[in-house]
């Protein structure tokens, strides 16, 4: 695996590569199987396989969330080498950013939903962010987790609207075999949390089995009071929205998508499942 840390030596080697595809796994390292299957997808779809990792400051709004992010950068370029990746692209935060540049892009409501309440400013970070990923990469294919499913809304949104030339690719939600979605937050989690965390996943299965039985409005109700009926756990939202815009779902809503957040001990957590 090839390790670059300047935009300008990335680039230089990627334009030498002539048409090849470049399939484009954008992390903030602490690497999972999560991560690693979104690498695994775009092996087999590219001709180069490129991963970032860069723990990015301007999608955080909390100092203490950015300085307690896990880094164990040796430890991901040793999975990244195992997983088969051919470029590793780890830049230092002045790399990525000079002074004090501005950025705003208007997706909407998309922006201010859900994870929008409860960070503000996080998806304009995101965007920045990927923005540059993909100007310095310029992928064929972007891979994304659905765990981040509203980030993916956000990033697709911005694509659409700055006609980026690239495909964006949903890989699913990668679990642990009790249920809990891989997260490079996970390693914050006590014995304890791991086992009161399983609850969001339960939550989330519930709804999908119940949803021809109950409104939306009551599989709202109480997925929210299962949540915060489980020790340890604060649940900030629990919402039954459409697939797209993550707006109302009725039932005759054609894709619908359940999603939560929830504190469990000191970490946020995040879960989603698609209904159909
Ligand atoms: O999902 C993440 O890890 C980050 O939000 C991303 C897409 C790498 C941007 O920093």
């Amino acid at each position: 695996m090839k390790t670059f840390t300047t935009r300008r030596a990335i680039r230089e080697y990627l334009c030498a590569q002539g048409s090849a595809t470049i399939g484009f796994v954008p992390t903030m390292g602490a690497l999972h199987n999560g991560h690693l299957s979104l690498i695994a997808q775009a092996k087999q779809a590219n001709d180069i396989t490129v991963c970032s990792i860069f723990v990015n400051p301007t999608q955080f709004n909390d100092a203490k969330d950015l300085k307690k992010y896990p880094r164990p950068i040796e430890a991901d370029m040793a999975k990244l080498e195992l997983a088969g990746c051919d470029i590793l692209f780890n830049p230092a935060v002045n790399e990525m950013y000079d002074g004090n540049e501005q950025w705003h892009l208007d997706v909407g409501r998309l922006e201010y939903l859900l994870e929008g309440e409860f960070r503000p400013g996080h998806y304009q970070g995101v965007m920045q962010v990927v923005f540059k990923l993909l100007d310095i990469v310029k992928p064929t294919n972007l891979y994304m987790g659905q765990k981040d499913y509203q980030q993916i809304m956000v990033v697709n949104k911005m694509i659409e609207l700055l006609n980026i030339p690239v495909n964006i690719v949903m890989c699913p939600i990668e679990r642990e075999a009790d249920g809990l979605a891989m997260s490079s937050r996970n390693v914050h989690l006590t014995a304890e949390d791991r086992q009161h965390a399983l609850v969001l996943s339960k939550t989330l299965n519930w709804v999908k089995d119940n949803f021809d039985r109950l409104n939306i409005a009551e599989l709202q109700q109480q997925a929210m009071d299962k949540l915060a009926a489980e020790e340890g756990v604060e649940p900030e939202y629990f919402r039954i929205v459409d697939g797209k815009m993550l707006l109302h779902a009725s039932e005759n809503t054609q894709i619908i998508v359940a999603l939560t957040a929830a504190r469990v001990g000191k970490t946020r957590l995040l879960d989603n499942v698609l209904i159909r």
